[in-house]
């Protein structure tokens, strides 16, 4: 059983990442106030306050740090640049440092939006990253004031889906609740990208830990699809109508930055340090469905800072047709 303290605790990683391993590991999740009787600790503090990575590490022991805390929202980035200089680059290399001090493991969550997406072949962890947004250029940064601070350190590249404290941050959140409310969603045709289900990406961060792994890795699904084709299997796995999907190119969606067309990543290097494979996107679809038919989003929500599961019901239907602009990267 390991200490490990996660920032992030009411995010779509963090929240996931918390409640699920919270009976075989002691997690402590720093949280800015949305969450109450959680079955894990909470830690309130914010990262923005120049004193709290210090007064984290020093008063609260962690063997180990997974940093998720960021700006996630790639459009909100992009009217934002100082704010996600801060939090994406500046903040991650001196939780970094005060980790490497202290001598606490540390494990970065960075993006596979790092790439420019002009690949034919999938990128692997030494190929040259290109940022085309203020997001993707920040947590590039974000990466590399992680190493240069603590070599030990691990960065994980990931890209994932499940659900979510408020049922709309995740892209496959978007396509359920669109889908579950007889409602058509657009999907890009044309952007590519690897998701993990985020309960396997919580599993590979905590073997990435036990094998104390440092350094770079690719750490998202093994299958490669459109986010179009994303949509309609979620369609297909909860009994929705797949018509509803309607195919746009990305050029069509009219989004704020810059979307990378190819982020199909190798997972290689990652297969072979944690010595399995990395599941695709069939096995993480099947999770997500049996979770929402045990109730997990209604769970989850009950966590959630004055808001009960009713609220949440309305809240999840408030969706619009510009929802696949704002859900996280
Ligand atoms: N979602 C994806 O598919 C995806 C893809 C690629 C990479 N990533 C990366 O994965 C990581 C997790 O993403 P996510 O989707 O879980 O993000 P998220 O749902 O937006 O969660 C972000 C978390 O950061 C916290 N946070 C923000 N500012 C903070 C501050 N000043 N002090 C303390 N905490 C703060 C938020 O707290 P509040 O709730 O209080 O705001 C929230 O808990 C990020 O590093 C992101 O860049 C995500």
């Amino acid at each position: 059983m390991t200490r490990i303290l996660v920032t992030g605790a009411s995010g779509l990683l963090g929240l996931n990442l918390c409640l699920m391993n919270w009976d075989s590991h002691t997690l402590l999740g720093l949280d800015r106030g949305k969450l109450h009787d959680t079955p894990f600790e909470l830690i309130p503090g914010d990262l923005t306050d120049p004193q709290t990575a210090s007064r984290l590490l020093h008063t609260l022991h962690p063997e180990a740090v997974i940093h998720t805390a960021a700006n996630a929202n790639v459009d909100l980035c992009e009217k934002d640049p100082a704010g996600a200089q801060r939090l994406n680059a500046e903040i991650p290399g001196i939780l970094a440092e005060a980790a490497a001090k202290a001598s606490i493991r540390f494990l970065h969550i960075s993006t596979d939006a790092v790439f420019d997406g002009a690949n034919e072949s999938p990128y692997t962890e030494t190929d040259t990253p290109n940022p085309q947004s203020v997001y993707a250029q920040s947590k590039l940064l974000g990466e590399q004031n992680v190493l240069s601070a603590n070599p030990a350190a691990a960065v994980a590249r990931v890209n994932f889906f499940g659900w979510s404290l408020s049922g709309t941050r995740s892209l496959a959140e978007f396509f359920y609740n669109k889908l579950s409310a007889g409602q058509p969603a657009n999907g890009f045709t044309d952007v590519h990208f690897c998701p993990l289900f985020v309960g396997d990406l919580a599993q590979m961060l905590i073997g990435m830990l036990e094998k104390d792994l440092s350094g770079l890795y690719h750490v998202v699904g093994s299958e490669a699809l459109s986010k179009y084709e994303f949509g309609r299997r979620i369609a297909r796995q909860f009994g929705f109508d797949e018509g509803l999907i309607r195919p746009i190119s990305v050029q069509q969606g009219g989004l704020t930055a810059k979307r990378s067309p190819n982020l199909r990543l190798s997972v290689h290097k990652l297969s072979t340090a944690l010595g399995q494979p990395i599941p695709g996107v069939s096995t993480g679809l099947t999770q997500f469905y049996t979770q929402a038919r045990q109730g997990y989003p209604q769970k989850m929500r009950s966590y959630q800072q004055g808001v009960g599961s009713d609220k949440w019901k309305v809240e999840s239907r408030l969706t619009t047709d510009n929802q696949q602009l704002t859900t996280n990267d």
